[in-house]
């Protein structure tokens, strides 16, 4: 065998187990974090006993039917790459954004939006529990993960500024302003602006506030709070573009939820617009943006990289 024969099966193997391992790494990662904040969940939610409990219930049914935990993951991997150490700092405000992110689909699902029969591969809220309940868990959702903010012992000041930031991501400039495009649009002209609209605001908005919150809650620097805002402001909108992607290429069972539904609608989606592959290369694009931006936060930012390298390639 020649030497140069040799250096390439050297580094085919080295590159072969170095993405083993960062592949390992990231599940790894995930998966710990996953269920602490799932342990976290349990706590916060009121007990289904309580009365009245089939909102107790109901409430618990969405939060716990599954779910891949990402921005509560996000929220705590800012944290750790802004110097944060003790996760129960954190934890609380991370278990709050994934209630915000239930009340969001249990209302999106509803008849009146999406008017969907499955989510995280169960039948939606308002298929089991009634279309009235389902609107009042979405509230009850919204509403306990202010209490939960307000009963932190964090400093008053990082309170008011989470607040501020969450307040902000589910708004009409965020969250709700996203859905309602979303919906107005339905069944009309593709239009990019648009579509970045809603993109970046029906999803975007929160999973930017996830990673920003992460750094408020470690007491980072503006400079660092500002890089975690505009690196989730990508991640975001990559993330909105692969579950667009997902509708088209997706398996039901896979993710959860009814595939196909957004062209059925008439809803502005990238792939409508710019095709599947066009959407893959954008998503390549906002993820290396997003990558040099975490970049800046050296050993510590490895993971927030290696999770976006998930968000961009995940098939649920
Ligand atoms: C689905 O979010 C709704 C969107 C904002 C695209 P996820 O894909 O994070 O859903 P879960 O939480 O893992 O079920
Ligand atoms: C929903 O976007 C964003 C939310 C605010 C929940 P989609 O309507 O595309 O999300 P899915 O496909 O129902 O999960
Ligand atoms: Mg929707
Ligand atoms: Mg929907
Ligand atoms: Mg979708």
């Amino acid at each position: 065998m020649s030497a140069s024969v040799v250096l390439h099966v050297f580094l085919l193997t080295f590159l072969f187990f170095s993405l083993e391992y960062y592949s390992m790494r990231v599940d790894k990662y995930l998966s710990e974090k996953k269920k602490l904040i799932e342990k976290k969940l349990d706590t916060l939610l009121p007990p289904e006993s309580e009365y009245p409990e089939i909102i107790h219930r109901a409430m618990r049914y969405s939060v716990f039917a599954g779910g891949k935990r990402i921005r509560p993951i996000l929220a705590i991997a800012g944290f750790e790459a802004c110097g944060g150490k003790t996760l129960n700092r954190i934890l609380p405000c991370a278990c709050t954004i994934e209630l915000i992110h239930t009340f969001s689909f249990i209302h999106d699902d509803l008849p009146c939006i999406d008017n969907d029969d499955y989510r995280r591969g169960k039948l939606t809220s308002h298929k089991v529990f009634g279309e009235a309940i389902a609107v009042l868990t979405g509230d009850a959702l919204l509403n306990l993960s202010f209490e939960i903010i307000a009963n932190t012992n964090l400093k008053v000041r990082t309170k008011v500024d989470i607040l501020k930031e969450i307040t902000k991501a589910i708004g009409t400039d965020g969250v709700l302003g996203g859905e309602v495009v979303d919906i107005i649009s339905e069944g009309k002209k593709l239009d990019p602006e648009k579509l970045e609209y809603i993109h970046t605001k029906k999803t975007g908005a929160l999973i930017s506030a996830s990673l920003k919150i992460g750094g408020l809650c470690a007491e980072a620097s503006p400079k660092k709070l500002k890089a975690l805002k505009d690196a989730g402001s990508k991640l975001g909108y990559a993330f909105q573009i692969v579950d667009d992607i997902l509708d088209v290429e997706g398996d039901d069972s896979r993710v959860g939820k009814k595939t196909g539904k957004d062209a059925e609608s008439g809803k502005i989606t990238y792939p409508g617009l710019y095709g599947i592959e066009g959407s893959k290369s954008k998503v390549k694009e906002l993820c290396s943006g997003a990558k040099g931006i975490f970049d800046r936060f050296g050993v510590k930012g490895e993971i927030l990289k290696d999770i976006t390298d998930f968000i961009g390639e995940r098939t649920w």
